[in-house]
């Protein structure tokens, strides 16, 4: 059975998990957080490469002041519990995304996280945060073109090959199936290069209800599915 070697995740649906319990939102982010746990798990047994989660976007500073501010006092606490078991277990953290928008201790955090687990290879966990895909492309643009100006690469040369390093992620295998949960049926501004020829997969269930069970039904739906990269069935049989 064909196993995807990159999952992206949008985790959606912890707000409505609280409401329907009529529980603050706060909850559903705090029992989000335990599906991420069960995910990381879940994927390293069943020898997933590389798992991308979409923690806090770009326009999620939009959210009401109280809500942004419990997810940061998530994401400090889980930073304090939950990596040395990530470490424990051989993965390698890193977080994309414009981490200066943080307060200083907790983007010092981050990168002392990366910095602890750079050495681990049993799964690549990144975590985007204050990441957005237009963000992403702006900001390889960016960083091609002061290359360009630096005289380091003609300006002919800039293409889909040379682009893409710049983009976040380029170090890591290609993106097999990106997964929704919440029941919306969009990317949201998440890893729009990235999902190029990525398999599509949403689910109404909730974040915090995502289980191993659900991550499995999510891989045999992906395992199903003929990837043709623009050829024609007939040319894949051929090619074998
Ligand atoms: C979307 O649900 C979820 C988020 C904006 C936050 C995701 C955060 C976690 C799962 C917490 C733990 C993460 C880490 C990496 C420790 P929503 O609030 O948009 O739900 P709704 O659509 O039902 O309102």
């Amino acid at each position: 059975m064909s196993i995807p070697r990159h999952i992206a995740i949008v985790m959606d649906g912890n707000g409505r998990w609280a409401q329907r319990r009529h529980l603050p939102r706060k909850l559903g982010h705090r029992e989000g957080q335990k599906a991420v746990r069960a995910t990381v798990e879940h994927c390293r047994q069943r020898g997933v490469a590389a798992l991308t989660l979409f923690a806090f976007s770009s326009e999620n500073w939009q959210r009401p002041g109280d809500e942004v501010h419990a997810l940061m006092q998530l994401f400090v606490k889980a930073l304090d519990s939950e990596v040395d078991e990530l470490h424990r277990n051989g993965v390698r953290l890193t977080f994309i995304g414009d981490l200066d928008r943080f307060d200083a201790e907790l983007s010092a955090r981050m990168r002392a996280a990366m910095a602890r687990t750079a050495g681990n290879d049993a799964l690549r966990l990144n975590v985007a945060v204050n990441y957005g895909g237009r963000w992403d492309i702006a900001q390889a643009a960016r960083g091609i073109a002061g290359a360009a100006m630096r005289g380091e690469i003609a300006l002919d040369a800039i293409d889909e090959l040379t682009l893409a390093p710049w983009l976040c992620l380029a170090d890591q295998v290609p993106i097999d199936l990106f997964i929704r949960t919440g029941g919306e049926l969009r990317v949201s501004n998440f890893l729009l290069w990235q999902l190029a020829y990525a398999e599509l997969y949403f689910t109404d269930t909730l974040w915090p209800d995502f289980d191993a069970a659900a991550l499995d039904a999510a891989i045999d739906a992906f395992a199903q599915r003929e990837r043709r990269y623009g050829h024609t069935s007939a040319q894949l049989r051929a090619t074998g």
